[in-house]
C-alpha cells in the first residue's frame, strides 16, 4: 500500500471526515433523520488510508463496513457530532464534512414513548442544530485546509459559493441532488468542486472513484 512505501499524497497528514445522517430522538423509540447513505465520506476516508494519512472518521449510523485501518467515532445526533468534531478535527491537517446532518432537532425528546392523542394533528417544536462545520473552520485552532458538501436541488454552484463564503471553507462539493443518477444514497455521484479561485466539475462516476479524484486535488493544495 501507499504508505508502507511512504509514497502517498497525504502521507504524515492527519484527516478528519464527518459522514452519513445524524439522529435525532423525538421519544425513545422514534427520530427524525434523512436519506444519507454515509458512501460519499466512507468513500473519501478510504481514499485518504490509500494516499497515507491517519484517518478519523466521526459516523451517524449507517449500514457499511468499517473502513479498514481509520479510526471510527460513532455518533447519532448533531450534537454528538460536533463535541466528536471538536475533540477529533482540531488542528487536522484536512477536515471533509460528508455528513448529511439533520439541520433541526426535536426541541424536548420525549422521556416516554409519545401516545396517540384525540386531535388529529400533533405539532412537533424543532429548534435548529448547530453547524459542524462552520464551528470548525471558524475555531481558533482551525484545521489546514476544511471542505463542505452542498447537496442542492436548483441554483446548484451559486448555493455552494454562498456557503463557502459564509462558512469560510476552502473548498466545497457542490452535487446536485436533482439528478437521479447520483447522490443522495446512490452509488455514483457527479460533483463540482469550488474554492474561491476556480471551478472544477468531476463527472459521473463510482464514489469511491470521485473520492480519489478529490482527495488528489485536495492532497495537492495542502
Ligand atoms: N453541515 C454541518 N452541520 C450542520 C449542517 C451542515 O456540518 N448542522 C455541513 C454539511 O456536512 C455539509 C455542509 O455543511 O458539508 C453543507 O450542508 P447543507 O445542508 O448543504 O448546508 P446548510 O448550511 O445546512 O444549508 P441548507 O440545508 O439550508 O441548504
Ligand atoms: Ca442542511
Amino acid at each position: 500500500t501507499a504508505d508502507q512505501f511512504n509514497t502517498g499524497s497525504l502521507v504524515g497528514k492527519t484527516v478528519c471526515i464527518t459522514a452519513g445522517p445524524t439522529r435525532e430522538p423525538i421519544d425513545p423509540v422514534r427520530f427524525l433523520s434523512n436519506h444519507s447513505s454515509g458512501k460519499m465520506g466512507y468513500a473519501l476516508a478510504q481514499a485518504c488510508i490509500e494516499a497515507g494519512a491517519t484517518v478519523k472518521l466521526i459516523s451517524g449510523p449507517v449500514n457499511i463496513s468499517p473502513v479498514d485501518r481509520a479510526e471510527v467515532i460513532a455518533v447519532e445526533t448533531a450534537e454528538e457530532m460536533l463535541s466528536a468534531a471538536m475533540e477529533h478535527a482540531l488542528g487536522v491537517d484536512l477536515f471533509i464534512a460528508a455528513a448529511a446532518v439533520s439541520d433541526y432537532r426535536v426541541a424536548q425528546r420525549a422521556p416516554q414513548k409519545l401516545k396517540k392523542v384525540d386531535s388529529d394533528d400533533l405539532q412537533l417544536v424543532l429548534v435548529q442544530n448547530p453547524d459542524i462545520l462552520a464551528s470548525v473552520a471558524k475555531h481558533p485552532q482551525r484545521p489546514q485546509c476544511v471542505v463542505g458538501f452542498a447537496a442542492e436541488t436548483n441554483d446548484v454552484v451559486r448555493y455552494a459559493k454562498d456557503k463557502l463564503a459564509r462558512k469560510q471553507l476552502d473548498w466545497i462539493v457542490a452535487n446536485d441532488v436533482s439528478r437521479t443518477d447520483s447522490g443522495f444514497n446512490h452509488d455514483d455521484n457527479a460533483v463540482t468542486l469550488i474554492s474561491a479561485t476556480s471551478e472544477q466539475s468531476i463527472s459521473l462516476a463510482a464514489k469511491n472513484q470521485i473520492a480519489a479524484q478529490l482527495v488528489t486535488i485536495l492532497a495537492a493544495s495542502l
